[in-house]
């Protein structure tokens, strides 16, 4: 509507100058044709009452004159006549004159001095007046002057008529076209857009199973009326036999897990039971530039993979709410419906003080256990204070969701990752009908590793108040049963593989995560459009790398592995270049912000060695990409490196491959990554040997393209096998059937 508005406006702005500018034209003409007309008839009526006076003047008959003018002036309507001697005197004038003529003086003056005819408008007693001169002669001797004055005001007065008469055209004119383009816009194209997006929308939305409803008729988009009528029922009919479809293959172990498929699947074992998803980073975040609230998907493997699980089940998902417009767009229950752009789930926000995400996050869970869990030489740091506010968030959390789910019976609650391990417990103990699951998504360390935290026992018994306890892989699992048993006063059977503390069981399974799968060969990029963004002249090869910069990833390794790859192989000078997305992470935590430094300078370091011709090794793109963005990259890239001194599953890799419609590309893949277990047919490093990671870029950018293609396709098989829908289904079924 506002738009609509301003283009009316900027359209009667235009209409406004052109008649403004008409309206100076015509008045300009208007006066020039009256002021003639008025020069005109004086000069004749002059002319005409000089030949009548002048004899009467010669003889100085001044009765006569008066007579005459008087009667002249009657005649012929002229304002007044007035006879000046050559001495400037008047000798006689109109009767019935009233006008102060004292400054007509120069006028007559002129005639006289210059025996010629002068005239000029003028303003007589505050009227615009003609004054017009002429020389009355005996012989050749100038014995006077006859003035006549007419009143000009009438020009004014015209010309004033004429802007009146074209502003009030122009006043009505604009508000007619107002008008007209205003319910024009409204009625035949806005509400039958409107409409039709509507149609769009609820056609594409998930839950939309209705027949889609007839959109009105409008004759200016009935071809676009009629396509669209056509689309939304064929994506209805489409949508209706995959949900037969699914319901068919609910129970079918091989066939495929589709988004549809897990719909069906949870609406039927979770049987109108609500879940909560909990987890400390939130899938959406709205921030806020020059006025304008914007929001953007954190770089989060756990956002990645539990979002399409919610959508299915349509639920809450509680998190800490970390955008600075946050807080503007919630309802006052500090709730949101997500995706922004596509409702299906609800978004509830946590506050937290500046003091808890000092010591609850940045400390205890990144500063402690985020390094005692990943083997990457970091010491991790235990400080009493941290500790006590991470007890305390993860109480705020419990009464926040115990209230949730206060009137709900039997409630399915999901909790998220190292952030909440006591958790569990905090709401078991008060909802013992709650069937509680928590998802480890970091790797779980040996018992001797785990063994130095002070905290261990509460950590273990907090996250043992869960039904089922997930990790990535069965090591994992292992680690944690045996550091349960060395801690814990616990049963543990290792054939089920349950924990049982204080009569409570908690069953421990690996479900190694994934993400959507896609065949959509639909999506190409133009390689030449990518190196013209990345400002890359021209290269051969190209190489990708996509983390948050943590040290957990082997960055500094990777790089040091490159600059090696030239070292041995100068043929790769102007051929190869890698393009590393590392958008900062955590860097408030000093182990952070100095990775930030060391990458950038070895960046620099690297690049200022074998830089030549305007071709430099190393792409460094320090901020934010969304996934489309770096699916472009993925694309376009001969080489992945994925060099993980220690992580859980790794997600990048998977989407490196689920990228690769093109069955092209080559995945180096560290064997401390989850993912390893899974993607066998990756060229399998150790991220610590430098010479091996270099060999494997050199090997991966050799590899023929069979033999890429065999590679690619196997991997894509076992992530076709194993996408986030089964992997969600899995963890809800073995959750809901305990
Ligand atoms: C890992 C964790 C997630 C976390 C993510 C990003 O993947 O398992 O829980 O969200 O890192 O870290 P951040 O601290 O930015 O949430």
């Amino acid at each position: 509507m506002k738009q609509t508005i301003i283009t009316i406006l900027a359209f009667l702005i235009i209409v406004t100058l052109v008649v403004l500018f008409f309206t100076l034209n015509q008045s300009s003409r208007e006066e020039q044709r009256l002021t003639t007309d008025l020069q005109y008839r004086t000069t004749l009526l002059a002319d005409s009452l000089k030949e009548k006076i002048n004899p009467y003047v010669i003889y100085n008959n001044k009765e006569q004159i008066q007579v005459i003018i008087d009667q002249f002036t009657e005649d012929k309507r002229v304002t007044t006549v007035v006879l000046y001697d050559n001495k400037d005197n008047i000798v006689a004038s109109s009767s019935a004159v009233n006008l102060d003529i004292t400054n007509i003086d120069t006028i007559v003056t002129n005639s006289m001095d210059e025996d010629k005819v002068s005239a000029d408008f003028i303003k007589l007693d505050g009227k615009k007046s003609y004054v017009f001169s002429l020389p009355l002669h005996k012989d050749t001797n100038i014995i006077g002057s006859l003035t006549l004055i007419q009143n000009a005001g009438f020009i004014d007065d015209r010309l004033s008529e004429v802007w009146k008469n074209n502003l009030i055209r122009l006043g009505v004119q604009a508000t007619i076209i107002f008008l007209a383009i205003l319910l024009t816009v409204r009625f035949i194209i806005y509400l039958p857009i409107k409409d039709l997006v509507e149609t769009i929308r609820r056609s594409r939305m998930h839950e939309e199973n209705t027949p889609p409803k007839k959109i009105p008729e409008n004759f200016i988009f009935r071809p676009l009326i009629k396509e669209i009528s056509h689309f939304s029922k064929n994506l209805y009919e489409a949508r209706m036999s995959a949900k037969e479809e699914a319901k068919f293959n609910i129970e079918k172990i091989d066939s495929p897990w589709t988004e549809q498929r897990l719909y069906e699947y949870v609406k039927k074992i979770l049987n109108n039971r609500n879940v909560f998803v909990i987890s400390n980073r939130e899938p959406y975040i709205h921030t806020k530039k020059s006025g304008k609230i914007s929001y953007f998907i954190p770089a989060s493997g756990m956002v990645t993979a539990i979002e399409p699980m919610i959508e299915a089940c349509g639920g809450t998902w509680i998190a800490t709410g970390s955008g600075d417009a946050d807080r503007l767009v919630v309802d006052k229950n500090n709730k949101i419906k997500v995706p922004p752009d596509d409702p299906k789930y609800v978004l509830k926000r946590v506050w937290l003080t500046k003091e808890e995400e000092k010591r609850y996050y940045y400390g205890f869970s990144n500063e402690g256990l985020w390094p005692l869990c990943h083997m990457a030489h970091t010491r991790p740091i235990f400080r009493e204070e941290d500790w006590e506010v991470y007890k305390s968030v993860n109480g705020k959390f419990a009464s926040i969701v115990l209230n949730e789910i206060k009137n709900i019976e039997k409630p399915v609650i999901i909790i998220q990752d190292y952030h909440f391990s006591l958790l569990p417990r905090m709401i078991k103990d008060s909802r013992p009908d709650a069937q509680i699951g928590i998802f480890w998504h970091i790797p779980w360390p040996n018992p001797e590793a785990f063994g130095i935290c002070p905290f261990r026992k509460e950590i273990l018994d907090g996250m043992l108040g869960a039904d089922l306890i997930g990790f990535h892989t069965q090591l994992h699992c292992n680690n944690f049963i045996e550091t349960a048993g060395r801690e814990l006063e616990a049963l543990i059977d290792l054939e089920q593989f349950t924990i049982t503390k204080n009569t409570h069981k908690s069953y421990i399974k690996p479900f190694p995560i994934s993400i959507a799968f896609s065949d959509n060969k639909d999506k190409k990029t133009n390689p030449e459009e990518i190196l013209r963004k990345l400002d890359i002249k021209k290269t051969k090869y190209m190489g990708i790398g996509v983390d948050r910069l943590d040290y957990t990833k082997g960055i500094l390794e990777r790089l040091i592995a490159i600059e090696q790859l030239f070292k041995n192989n100068p043929t790769y000078k102007n051929n190869f270049t890698f393009v590393q997305v590392a958008p900062p992470s955590r860097s408030q935590i000093t182990v952070y912000s100095n990775l930030e430094s060391q990458v950038e300078a070895e960046v620099n370091r690297i690049n200022s060695l074998y830089k030549s011709n305007g071709w430099k090794p190393i792409i460094y793109l320090n901020k934010h990409h969304n996934h489309e963005e770096i699916n472009e990259l993925y694309r376009v890239s001969n080489v992945c490196l994925v060099t993980s001194l220690h992580d859980g599953m790794n997600l990048v890799s998977k989407e490196f491959v689920v990228a690769r419609t093109d069955e092209k590309g080559v995945l180096i893949l560290s064997k401390f990554a989850g993912a390893s277990r899974e993607l066998k047919d990756a060229i399998i490093i150790n991220p610590y040997d430098i010479n091996q990671l270099s060999e494997s870029i050199h090997k991966a950018l050799q590899m023929s393209n069979l033999e890429q293609t065999k590679r690619m396709k196997r991997m894509r098989d076992a992530l076709k096998r194993n996408d986030i829908y089964h992997w969600s289904a899995s963890l809800l079924k073995n959750l809901i059937n305990l």
